[in-house]
C-alpha cells in the first residue's frame, strides 16, 4: 500500500512506534520553535531539567504576542529570553521583528522536516510541505533537549482540492469554507493533507494562510506537497537550495477525502464569536464597522497586505472606521515600506502599526464596546479582543479593504462598481528584507541567563495521590478556551513567567471567586463538556490550575494540546458521558472511589466517581504507558528527569 505525504515524513522520523492511527508514536524534531508568552517557561523547564544546549537542527525564540515594553516585567522577560537564546544556542528574534510564523516561514521553514512549537499555530509552514505541531511548552523543552516528541498517530484525512479559485475569492475562504463545514472540532485526531489538482493553483503563501488556521479545525496539522510553487517561494526568500520534492504515492490510502470545488467559492467572513460560525459575506452584509484590522499570522505577509494597499491606493478608508494594518514581520513592512506602499494606506487613512500580534490577543486596538471589529485573524473567540462585549468578525484581506472602504460590511465584488478591481496574488520578485533583528545563536550578546524580579521558578507537583476527592469548583460548558483558563490580555500576559501571581487569574473569565476558592479548597476538580481547552498551546492553563491544587478534570472531551498540558502538569483527565455532565452541579462532593495511583500505573481505563455520597458514574482514562507514567511522578519534568537518570 503507497504512503501519504504524512506518513513518508513521519516514517523519515519514526523512533518508536508505528504508524497505526491511535497508536502512539516517538519521532524525532527537527526544528523547534517558541514565543515570548510561552518561551519564559520553556527555558526555566530547560534549566530545571539541567540541559545545556539546544539539540534540534533548529530552535529559534520569537518575541512577538506582547512586543510593547510598557511594563518593566515585559522588558525583562525579552531581556531573559534572549539571554536564555545566547546561553542555551538558539536564534533570537527581537521584539518588533514580527511573528513566529511569518519570520520562520521566510527563514527556516523547509520541506520534509518536523517541527515542534510552543503555539498553537506552529503548522503554518505546512503549507511548505514540512510537518509542524503545535504542542505544550514542556513538550517543546524536551524536543529542545533532542527527546523524541510522543503524539497518538493522528488519522490522516486527504482535502482534495479541485478547480481555481475564482477573482475576489481567497486560501482564507478556503479555510473558512472548511470552517464552515467541519466546525472547530471537525479536525480533532487528524492531519489534513492537501491533495488533488487544485493544490497548484495556490502560491506557498496563500497555502500557509490554510495551513495556519487548520489549527482552528483542531487538527493536529495540515500540509501541503511540495511542487514548482513551493521551489519558487523557496527561492523568492532565498533558500532555493533547500526545496524537496515531496508528494504521496498514487495509491497513498487515506482515513478520509474531503472535497472542495475551489471554483465554487466566493467571499466569506466568520460572524462572532467562533471561528466555523462561517456565512458568505454577503448575508452578513449592511453591517456597520467601526475597526478594521489586517494582519496576524494568517493574513499578515506581504502578499496579504498588498491587495489592500491596491485597493485603497489613491482612495479614503471611511471616517467611520478605524483602518489598522499590522504587517506579519518587520521584512514584509519594510518591502511594502521601500516600495511606496505603507505612504499609499497611511495616505488613504491606514493606522501602520509594528509587526506584532497584539491586537490579536487583546493587546492594543481594543475595539470600543459592543462594536464591530473585522479583522483578517484567526480567532474570534468572545473577550479574545480585549473587551468581553466585543463582535468580532474574521475575514480576507480583500473583505477587509471593503468594509475600511465602505464602513460596513460589503460584499468587496460589489466595489467593482466604483472602479476596484480584484488585487489577486503577487509575490514579490525577492524577499529582501534586512535580518538585523534575528541574531543567530553564533552571534549570541549574553551567554549567561539575566533574570529580572518577574522571573519566578517552575512550580512542581508531587506525586500522584491514591485517594483523589474533593469539590466540583466550577462547572464549564462546551468549547471552553485556553483564553477563558488563562486571559492573555496585557494586564495579565506579562506574569506568564510568575506563576504565582498568574495563577490569581486562572478561570476569571468564567468566575472571578474560582482562583481564591480553589486555592483555600486546596484540592478539587473541574468539570467541563465538549472540546475543554480548546485555542492555543499555553501550557499555563494547565500549570496553573495545578498551582492552585486542582487534581483532575473530568470533562465530555478534551483539545489535543491541552488534554497533553493535563499529562504534562500531573493533573488527571477523565472522560465523562453526557449525563454524567448534566447531573454533576458545581459545588458536589466528588469522590474517586479507586485507587487512583494503582489504577493509573496498573493500565486500568475505567474509574467509579461517586457524587456526594449518593450516586456513581463511570469515568474513563484514556492514556498511553508514557501519559500514566508522567502522572503518576507528577508530570513530565520530574519523568524526564527520570528518564535521564536511567530510571
Ligand atoms: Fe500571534 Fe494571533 Fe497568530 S497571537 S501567533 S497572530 S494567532
Amino acid at each position: 500500500m503507497g504512503k501519504t505525504l504524512t506518513e513518508k515524513i513521519l516514517d523519515d522520523h519514526l523512533v518508536e512506534g508505528e504508524l497505526t492511527p491511535g497508536e502512539e508514536i516517538g519521532i524525532e524534531i527537527d526544528q523547534v520553535l517558541t514565543q515570548d508568552t510561552t518561551g519564559t517557561m520553556v527555558w526555566l523547564q530547560f534549566e530545571a531539567m539541567g540541559l545545556e544546549e539546544v539539540q534540534t537542527e533548529i530552535a529559534a525564540q520569537y518575541c512577538d504576542h506582547q512586543t510593547y515594553q510598557f511594563d518593566f516585567k515585559n522588558t525583562d522577560d525579552h531581556r531573559f529570553l534572549r539571554s536564555a537564546a545566547g546561553t542555551f544556542g538558539a536564534h533570537f528574534s527581537r521584539p518588533g521583528n514580527g511573528i513566529c510564523h511569518n519570520v520562520h516561514r521566510e527563514n527556516f521553514a523547509a520541506p520534509g522536516k518536523t517541527m515542534l512549537g510552543s503555539d498553537s499555530h506552529t503548522p503554518t509552514p505546512g503549507g511548505l510541505g514540512e510537518l509542524a505541531i503545535g504542542a505544550g511548552g514542556i513538550d517543546v523543552t524536551v524536543a529542545m533537549g533532542g527527546a523524541p516528541y510522543y503524539i497518538e498517530m493522528p488519522e490522516v484525512v486527504s482535502v482534495r482540492l479541485e478547480g481555481e479559485l475564482p477573482e475576489w475569492a481567497t486560501a482564507k475562504d478556503v479555510i473558512l469554507e472548511l470552517l464552515r463545514r467541519l466546525s472547530v472540532k471537525g479536525g480533532v485526531g487528524k492531519i489534513l493533507e492537501y491533495t488533488g489538482p487544485g493544490v497548484e493553483t495556490l502560491t506557498a503563501p496563500e497555502r500557509m494562510t490554510i495551513t495556519n488556521m487548520g489549527t482552528e479545525l483542531g487538527a493536529t496539522s495540515s500540509i501541503f506537497p511540495t511542487d514548482e510553487q513551493t521551489k519558487d517561494y523557496l527561492e523568492r526568500v532565498g533558500r532555493g537550495e533547500e526545496y524537496v520534492e515531496l508528494q504521496p504515492d498514487d495509491d497513498a490510502e487515506y482515513h478520509d477525502e474531503i472535497v472542495v470545488d475551489l471554483s465554487d467559492l466566493e467571499p466569506l467572513i466568520a460572524q462572532p464569536s467562533m471561528p466555523d460560525n462561517v456565512v458568505p459575506v454577503s448575508e452578513a452584509a449592511g453591517e456597520d464597522v467601526e475597526q478594521v484590522i489586517v494582519g496576524s499570522c494568517t493574513n499578515g505577509g506581504y502578499e496579504d497586505i498588498l491587495p489592500v494597499a491596491k485597493m485603497l491606493e489613491g482612495r479614503e478608508v471611511s471616517m467611520e472606521t478605524e483602518t489598522i494594518v499590522a504587517p506579519g514581520s518587520k521584512q514584509a513592512s519594510e518591502m511594502l515600506a521601500r516600495q511606496g506602499w505603507v505612504a499609499e494606506m497611511m495616505a488613504a487613512g491606514v493606522n501602520f502599526s509594528e509587526a506584532t500580534c497584539g491586537a490579536c490577543i487583546g493587546i492594543g486596538h481594543v475595539p470600543a464596546s459592543d462594536s464591530v471589529s473585522l479583522r483578517t485573524f484567526n480567532r474570534n473567540f468572545e473577550g479574545r479582543s480585549g473587551i468581553e462585549d466585543d463582535n468580532v468578525y474574521l475575514c480576507s484581506p480583500e473583505v477587509a479593504a471593503a468594509a475600511a472602504l465602505k464602513g460596513e460590511i460589503v460584499d468587496p465584488r460589489e466595489l467593482e462598481d466604483d472602479g476596484v478591481d480584484a488585487p489577486g496574488v503577487e509575490l514579490p520578485d525577492q524577499y529582501d528584507g534586512s535580518k538585523t533583528d534575528l541574531i543567530a545563536p553564533d552571534e549570541a550578546v549574553d551567554d549567561e541567563l539575566i533574570k529580572g524580579p518577574n522571573i519566578g521558578d517552575v512550580p512542581l507537583k508531587d506525586e500522584l495521590d491514591s485517594n483523589l476527592a474533593g469539590e466540583a469548583l466550577l462547572k464549564m460548558d462546551d468549547n471552553i478556551t485556553t483564553d477563558h483558563i488563562i486571559p492573555a490580555t496585557q494586564d495579565i500576559l506579562m506574569y506568564r513567567s510568575n506563576i504565582d501571581k498568574l495563577s490569581e487569574f486562572t478561570l476569571s473569565r468564567v468566575d472571578d471567586t474560582f482562583a481564591q476558592r480553589a486555592a483555600d479548597a486546596d484540592g478539587g476538580f473541574l468539570v467541563a463538556g465538549e472540546n475543554y481547552g480548546q485555542g492555543s498551546s499555553r501550557e499555563h492553563a494547565a500549570m496553573c490550575p495545578m498551582y492552585l491544587g486542582i487534581e483532575g478534570v473530568l470533562a465530555q472531551s478534551f483539545a489535543r494540546i491541552h488534554r497533553a498540558n493535563l499529562f504534562n502538569f500531573g493533573l488527571v483527565p477523565l472522560i465523562i458521558d453526557e449525563d454524567t455532565y448534566e447531573k454533576i452541579d458545581q459545588g458536589d462532593d466528588i469522590e474517586i472511589v479507586d485507587d487512583v495511583r494503582e489504577g493509573v500505573e496498573s493500565g486500568q481505563e475505567e474509574f467509579t466517581v461517586r457524587v456526594n455520597d449518593d450516586w456513581e458514574a463511570t469515568a474513563t482514562l484514556n492514556a498511553s504507558r508514557r501519559e500514566r507514567d508522567m502522572l503518576s511522578l507528577g508530570g513530565k519534568l520530574p519523568w524526564t528527569k527520570q528518564q535521564a537518570e536511567g530510571g
